[in-house]
């Protein structure tokens, strides 16, 4: 068995996310263009070389895989990919295989996720109000997305809520999402929004510190402070009056970099090590190759080397140009 992969800070590697697609059903609209130009196929990996990329890491000590996009399940044959990933769950090389979807096709593959051994999923909604949801997403529809999120828990997957905080668009109506969640018996995570990419331009208008939700959800309901985690950066409390958990992201507030597990590749197989910096890996020229294994081995332990320290978000920089121009849809988050 190999090593496991450790940075220059003492931080083991463990946790994959891999945007499988650009693409996206929604744009939303801190991360997407309305004119979005996707990529053209010819520069995605195939399947064939996110099974090998994923297994790559798994040997080096991977034990959670996320697939996000874009919108993963958009993917033409995604089922084939979580099929085959399965294999690291049997063997016990893998905890975790998971996703990020924005629910619209849940319905459709919940059945086919839980019998490739996905256990939850995380599903992005940042509202309860119909129209607003449609205003937010451009053209999502709201009622897709909660069958599609009752659909994968009578497939038996447990069902949490990414909330993007938002000022003056959802802040009225957090608590509320709280309730909504618990009551139906999933978790909900909120997330300070992010400057990346041009989209929504200046975020000091839209940005909500979760300091502040945290304090006015205490108000209405009591908080207590959990030691636990699921190996994300989500920092969680529990309601008293509903018995659920709410999850706080804050990457502006609170910088959680120090514990960081992570990278991220996209879906043409470049490695991000930060989701806050633009340093990167080009796995796919080690994926083509003539000995992919060995080339895609030594790219990752290599680019492990360099992993930064964290991001440098700061929320009194809001205002001015994004320093990492590329989309939450390139990295998937
Ligand atoms: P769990 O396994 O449920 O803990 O999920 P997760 O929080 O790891 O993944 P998810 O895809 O649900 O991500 C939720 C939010 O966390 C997204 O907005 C991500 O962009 C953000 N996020 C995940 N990893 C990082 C990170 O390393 N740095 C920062 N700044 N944000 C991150
Ligand atoms: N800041 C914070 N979160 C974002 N997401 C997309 N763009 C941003 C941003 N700029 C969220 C989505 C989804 C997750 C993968 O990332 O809402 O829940
Ligand atoms: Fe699509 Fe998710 Fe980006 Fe919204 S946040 S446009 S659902 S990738």
């Amino acid at each position: 068995e190999a090593a496991p992969l450790i940075d220059p800070f003492g931080r083991a590697i463990t946790y994959l996310r891999v945007s499988v697609t650009d693409r996206c059903d929604f744009r939303c609209v801190y991360c997407m263009s309305e004119q979005m130009q996707f990529l053209p196929k010819r520069d995605l990996l195939t399947l064939e070389e996110l099974d090998r990329l994923c297994t790559a890491f798994v040997e080096r000590g991977t034990r959670k895989l996320r697939i996000t996009g874009g919108e993963p399940l958009v993917r033409r044959d995604i089922m084939q990919l979580f099929g085959k990933l399965s294999r690291h769950l049997g063997s016990g090389a893998l905890d975790e295989l998971t996703l990020t979807t924005n629910g619209s096709q849940l319905a459709r593959f919940a059945e086919e996720l839980a019998g490739c051994g996905v256990r939850r999923v995380n599903v992005s909604l940042d509202t309860l109000d119909p129209a607003k949801f449609g205003v937010i997403t451009r053209w999502g529809d709201f009622d897709r997305v909660v069958d599609g999120m009752a659909a994968a828990q009578r497939a038996g997957l447990k069902v949490k809520l990414n909330a993007v905080a938002l000022k003056g668009v959802n802040e009225d109506e957090l608590a509320d999402m709280v309730a909504w969640s618990h009551d139906r018996g999933m978790e909900i995570t909120f997330i300070e929004v992010m400057p990346l990419g041009e989209e929504g331009g200046d975020r000091s208008d839209q940005f909500l510190s979760l300091e502040e939700v945290r304090s006015r959800l205490g108000e209405r309901f009591s908080l207590s402070p959990l030691a636990v985690s699921t190996g994300g950066p989500a920092r969680y409390w529990r309601v008293g009056e509903t018995g659920g958990r709410v999850g706080f992201i804050t990457p502006l507030t609170h910088n959680f970099c120090e514990s960081c597990n992570r990278v991220r590749v996209t879906c043409t197989g470049t490695l991000y090590m930060c989701l806050g910096q633009n340093d990167a890996a080009d796995l796919r020229a080690a994926l083509r190759s003539p000995d992919p294994d060995a080339a895609l081995e030594a790219a990752i332990a290599e680019a492990i080397s360099r992993k930064p320290k964290g991001h440098d978000f700061v929320a009194d920089r809001l205002a001015a140009k994004p320093r990492v121009a590329r989309m939450m849809s390139t990295t998937g988050g």
